[in-house]
């Protein structure tokens, strides 16, 4: 999706003052030209201030002008803007630069862009130096006034939206997993070696590089549903009675529920809701049985329990490779996919743990 395809197109006829203000800051035009907002322009010449203001204005920007540094400092202590436009050379010294870092201080996205008479190799240093968004020749010409403001603009909203969109991301694929392990210490690092072990399997199984994305998102999240499985049960030093184990079972389910919100996600949804079936549909929730799991989802089954063997638990030494071959045989075509456990069971017996450590482009 386009980044203006989120915003109402709110272009009207000619635009007035009293329609800039009125405006919200956050509508944008169809050429991402944001309407109405809010701009600082500091500049210590009257002429050039009016004029500059003039172009702003007609263009749909509410304007705050500032003649000094000082003035500055006080609009941006007082109200947010989305863009500061400033002269460089307020008097004889390089004020814009200043201005850059208290704009800056008060709100880090604050875009900046400074206008000179005297565009030299230096001043440019310097704005690169302060972080200046972009230099501005003066006499403005108005159409690249206006274009340089809206590509500032619009790169600063992408820049926060992006930076937004990454630590949402990073709730989901790095704090929820560590929610995961407080609740279950016992498994601690088995969902990011299960995502390695399924990317590798999937990779060398020919699986597309889009299933491939929402098969290490639901190896992540896999044992997510643990969350609503008492700690009483879960850190049971014993042996857990019938009942508990029912409790236990029915964490993909929970999973499933929890994932609720990512709809555009269902396959991810679905391989944590099957990540306890079986080829010979002996598995639970639902006892789907062969190929009602998809190869995907087969491979996380795999690849979950190939963790819990390798590894040391709590109640289990790591199991040597040679005792898991054993296993993936005995068990093709009972609790795994045969043609994939078979296939397991060829590269262990052949490359051992090495087998699961392929890196993607060197899986062929
Ligand atoms: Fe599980």
């Amino acid at each position: 999706m386009h980044f203006s395809d989120a915003f109402p197109s709110r272009r009207g006829p000619a635009a007035t003052d009293a329609d800039a203000s009125l405006r919200s800051p956050h509508a944008i035009d169809a050429l991402g030209h944001r309407r109405g907002a809010r701009v600082l322009l500091v500049d210590d010449e009257p002429e050039v201030l009016g004029l500059v203001r003039t172009i702003l204005e007609r263009a749909g920007y509410a304007v705050t002008s500032a003649p000094n540094l000082e003035r500055a400092v006080g609009a941006l202590s007082s109200a947010p803007f989305e863009l500061v436009l400033t002269d460089l050379y307020l008097g004889d010294t390089e004020l814009g630069h200043q201005i850059a870092e208290v704009a800056r201080s008060r709100r880090p996205h604050t875009p900046v862009v400074v206008m000179t008479g005297r565009p030299t190799f230096d001043a440019a240093q310097g704005a690169l130096r302060h972080r200046v968004d972009d230099i501005v020749v003066k006499p403005v010409d108005p159409d690249h006034l206006i274009a340089t403001c809206r590509r500032v603009i619009r790169d600063t909203d992408l820049a926060r939206r992006n930076q937004e969109l990454e630590s949402a991301n990073r709730v989901l694929t790095s704090v929820l997993p560590r929610t995961i392990e407080m609740k279950d210490p016992t498994t601690s690092g088995h969902a990011a070696r299960v995502v390695g072990y399924t990317d590798t399997l999937a990779a060398r199984c020919g699986v597309d590089a889009e299933q491939r994305a929402s098969l290490r998102l639901a190896a992540l999240l896999h044992d997510i549903g643990k969350i609503g499985v008492p700690d009483s049960i879960l850190r049971k030093p014993g042996p857990l009675t019938p009942d508990e184990m029912e409790v236990v079972k029915r964490h993909p389910a929970m999973g499933y529920e929890v994932l609720a919100p990512l709809a555009e996600h269902g396959d991810v949804r679905d391989w944590v809701y099957q990540h306890h079936e079986r080829w010979d549909g002996k598995g639970y929730p639902q006892g789907l049985a062969g190929e009602e799991v998809a190869l995907p989802g087969r491979i996380l089954v795999l690849a979950e329990v190939y963790d819990a063997l390798v590894e040391e638990r709590s109640y289990k030494p790591a199991w040597p490779v040679e005792r898991i071959v054993a296993l993936f045989r005995e068990q093709a075509g009972r609790h795994f996919d045969p043609d994939l456990a078979r296939l397991v069971a060829d590269g262990l017996e052949r490359q051992g743990k090495r087998f699961f450590a392929a890196a993607a482009g060197q899986l062929f």
